[in-house]
């Protein structure tokens, strides 16, 4: 193990960028990963504001930072300034990890693999074949979206408040996968219990439960106990939403498996390690 105090000229520097950034878990997750493999690394949080991308990213390059992890709300922003992007981080519309390469800026996506990774692994299935659902059609939903599409799920079915978002996301992933069955409801359709109880897995990837004791649904008469339900939620650690299926004995999943997933596939990319996904989930988990 290396300690903190023995950064020398030879640590190399990772961290994340977001704004805000106070809140962030990663430095805990990555810190003690990078101590365990003996690697003389250091990984921070950097706040940068929204007017400022491009400066941080030249000073990336100029302060040869290693790597780093983007979060809200420059996930789309810093695509405009990388020399490279990964083909799936270019569909997605998003990076959440950039390497810095020999002094070129690589940019990946790790949320939606990161997703994955933590539902084969957690809830110990596979996507193939499963009708999914997903609850919302945001940023999350769409990382998340064309995973379960290239994971060749069986179906797609988005619910969203808004149903014109729902249907723009469901296009954009029909132009790349044109044979998976995609359709949209919104939350008040009267068909929604029917699509829930018929899904295989749901996936809650809304706001609505963060930080609160409200739940984008309120019928929860379809949840049944071969039912895989996931939110990206986690902190509460159990939204209203978890503990609804969980009291009908499905199985769940909160949000703390695809942040550790993400963590675990860019910290590969950071350092070309393998490490198990539940050494991020202890360290999260960790006080
Ligand atoms: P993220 O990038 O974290 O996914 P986002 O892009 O802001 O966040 O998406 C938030 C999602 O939560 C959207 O699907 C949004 O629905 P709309 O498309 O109708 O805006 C959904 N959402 C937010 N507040 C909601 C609410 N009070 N009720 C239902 N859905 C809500």
């Amino acid at each position: 193990m290396i300690p903190h105090t023995a950064f020398d000229g030879y640590t190399l520097i990772f961290g994340v960028i977001g704004s805000p950034i106070t809140h962030t878990f990663s430095p805990k997750m990555h810190n003690p990963v990078f101590r365990k493999h003996a690697i003389n690394a250091a990984y921070v949080p950097f706040h940068v504001n929204p007017n400022q991308v491009e400066d941080a990213l030249k000073g990336l390059k100029a302060l040869s930072i290693s790597g780093i992890n983007v979060t809200l709300p420059h996930k789309q922003t810093v695509l405009k300034y990388l020399d490279d992007v990964d083909p799936y981080a270019q569909k997605v519309g998003a990076v959440n990890t950039i390497v810095n390469k020999n002094g070129r800026l690589i940019g990946y996506n790790t949320d939606g693999p990161g997703f994955i990774l933590a539902l084969e692994t957690e809830c110990r299935t596979t996507v193939q074949n499963k009708k999914c659902t997903i609850l919302g059609a945001g940023g999350s939903a769409r990382a998340i979206a064309f995973s379960l599409a290239q994971q060749h799920a069986a179906s797609l079915t988005f619910i969203n408040r808004t149903l014109r978002t729902a249907q723009e996301l469901a296009e954009n992933i029909s132009s790349s996968h044109p044979t998976l069955p995609i359709q949209c409801l919104t939350n008040t359709s009267s068909d929604v219990a029917t699509i829930l109880s018929d899904s295989d897995i749901i996936i809650q990837t809304t706001s609505v439960g963060l930080n609160s004791t409200d739940s984008p649904i309120d019928n929860f008469d379809w949840v049944k106990p071969n039912h895989i339900c996931v939110d990206i939620i986690y902190l509460p650690s159990k939204t209203t939403f978890l503990k609804q299926c969980e009291q009908k004995n499905a199985v769940i999943q909160n949000g703390l498996g695809m942040l550790a997933g993400q963590g675990a596939l860019a910290f590969e990319l950071f350092t070309g390690i393998k490490e198990d996904l539940s050494t991020f989930k202890r360290e999260l988990n960790h006080d």
